[in-house]
């Protein structure tokens, strides 16, 4: 093969643009605009236009980024999630404020790893800290970011495996889980507490479901007697279980209720297990001072979950851990030494950036590579500080509680469970033609006509047995017009159901 000179070596003959972005950034922005007007017809009634245009073969030669562009502008973006829309309050996933998105790309272009002795790296933890006093975690604590709440409730029963185990002389992230475990949590608790036992090896039948009240908080007499009876039985027969965690909701995902945080750390402590509280959702609750006393005892947990891309309005890909001792972390999930991580030692010779790989946050959850989430957190809250961030939390509470109360005068509404967050479950009943049996039937039709109409895109939910339109206000868009438009909504669609 002849040799290239050097001149030709040095230019790039990559296919792939790398250069300046403004250009692009902008033909870019002019459809995101288009998208965030909300006036686009929803993705699935275009299905056969976009589909025909990106149902491709791989492609053996590239078409060039000023197509690529077109395409993602003119089909992608164009057909993207309702979840943005001020109107669609279904999932506690929120769209993403500017400058979170900016930040993210930020991120991306200028610090592809949080590795490294960067301002992104310093960021990563500052903004942890920032969180963690914004939400009245106790200074020790430490955080970890990771891809959201999932991750994050993993990271978090991963510690307190490693604690409960290591307690009894076992290293269960060298030698495995050697007993049955028990994690205690209401059947409220999200789905990915069972996964997260799962993947640690506890099993899903390690999460005991314990009873709660009327509300869906957990019932701590339940909870002290399963306590009990798990102890006694361990003294009887030898072969006892181990208490891993108690899981408490601060927020469900139904119906935002936060359980007996006080009561239930009292308990964490008398029997020495470890205390995890979910605030996937509902941590930034605390900022609104109506419900602050509900988290009395959120100083006592172990470990604490948020997730920046709910209520915070991050772009979907940030969820937080916080423990009270890292070291924890760092021995539930090191990955060992290895050659090419070597450098992650800070001393006092640094002079690069690349002389260190900074705070070693690939050691204490699961991901090696990882964005730098710490640059968007920082971004938000620098952006609205403590202050707006309380004003959008106590705005969409208090939108909740409007909802509820309008439910609860209105003739053809009912509330179905009082909202502690932001979160109402209501549902449309009619004049006595429609039997109680036919009702979740029929709010199901409500919610599948909202849906069709595409203003108003609340969830369903079922509590105690009634199916519940369920809105959840956590999109920093969604404001009071958005709360009334669905009460509105919601009456129409049953008028016109209940009429034929
Ligand atoms: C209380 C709670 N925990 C955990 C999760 C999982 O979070 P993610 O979807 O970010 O993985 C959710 C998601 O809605 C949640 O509401």
């Amino acid at each position: 093969m002849p040799v290239k000179n050097v001149e030709a070596i040095s230019v790039n003959d990559d296919r792939a643009e790398c250069g300046p972005l403004s250009q692009r950034l902008h033909e870019l922005a002019v459809s995101l605009d288009q998208y965030l007007r909300f006036e686009h017809p929803d993705a699935m009634s275009r299905y056969s236009d976009w589909h025909a245009v990106l149902a491709q073969a791989l492609p053996e030669r590239g078409v060039g980024i000023e197509r690529v562009l077109a395409e993602l502008g003119q089909q992608v973006i164009a057909n993207g999630s309702q979840i943005p829309n001020p109107g669609c309050t279904a999932f506690i996933t929120t769209g993403a404020t500017s400058v979170g998105v900016l930040a993210s790309l930020a991120g991306s272009v200028a610090a592809p790893q949080r590795l490294g002795l960067t301002a992104f790296n310093y960021l990563e933890e500052l903004s942890l800290e920032w969180l963690a006093e914004m939400f009245e975690l106790p200074s020790a604590m430490k955080g970890l970011y990771s891809s959201g709440g999932s991750v994050a409730n993993l990271v978090a029963l991963g510690a307190a495996r490693q604690w409960a185990f290591e307690r009894i002389g076992i290293d269960p992230s060298r030698d495995g889980v050697t007993r049955p475990c028990r994690i205690y949590a209401t059947a409220a608790s999200h789905h990915t507490v069972h996964r997260a036992a799962a993947v640690l090896g506890m099993g899903r039948n390690a999460v005991v479901t314990i009873g709660s009240d009327q509300q869906g908080r957990m019932c701590t007499a339940a909870l002290r007697a399963q306590l009990q009876a798990d102890l006694q039985r361990g003294e009887e027969n030898n072969k006892a279980v181990l208490p891993v965690a108690i899981v408490a909701n601060a927020g469900t995902t139904n119906a935002g209720v936060i359980d007996p945080l006080s009561d239930m750390a009292a308990l964490a402590e008398e029997f020495s297990i470890w205390f995890h509280v979910d605030g996937a959702y509902g941590l930034p609750g605390i900022l609104d001072p109506r419900v602050r006393p509900l988290y009395d005892g959120l100083a006592k947990a172990d470990s604490v979950i948020v997730d920046p891309h709910k209520w915070l309005g991050a772009p979907v890909g940030i969820g937080a851990t916080f423990v009270r001792d890292r070291s924890l972390l760092n021995r539930a999930f090191t990955q060992e030494a290895s050659d090419y991580l070597e450098g992650s030692v800070i001393d006092e010779n640094i002079q690069h950036s690349m002389d260190s790989l900074g705070i070693p946050y690939y050691d204490f959850g699961v991901e090696l590579s990882a964005p730098s989430r710490g640059a968007v957190v920082w971004a938000l809250i620098r952006e609205i500080g403590k202050e707006g961030m309380r004003e959008r939390v106590c705005r969409h509470n208090a939108m909740a509680r409007h909802v509820a109360e309008r439910a609860q005068v209105h003739p053809n509404l009912e509330l179905l469970q009082e909202p502690t967050l932001s979160i109402c479950c209501f549902r449309y009943i009619a004049d006595s033609s429609v039997a109680e049996c036919d009702l979740n039937d029929l709010n199901t039709k409500i919610h599948r006509q909202l849906v069709q109409q595409g203003r108003s895109i609340p969830s369903t939910a079922v509590i105690n047995g009634r199916l519940a339109i369920r809105p959840c206000f956590v999109g920093a868009r969604t404001c009071w017009q958005h709360a009334e438009q669905l009460l509105e909504d919601v009456i129409a669609a049953g008028n016109a159901l209940v009429k034929g």
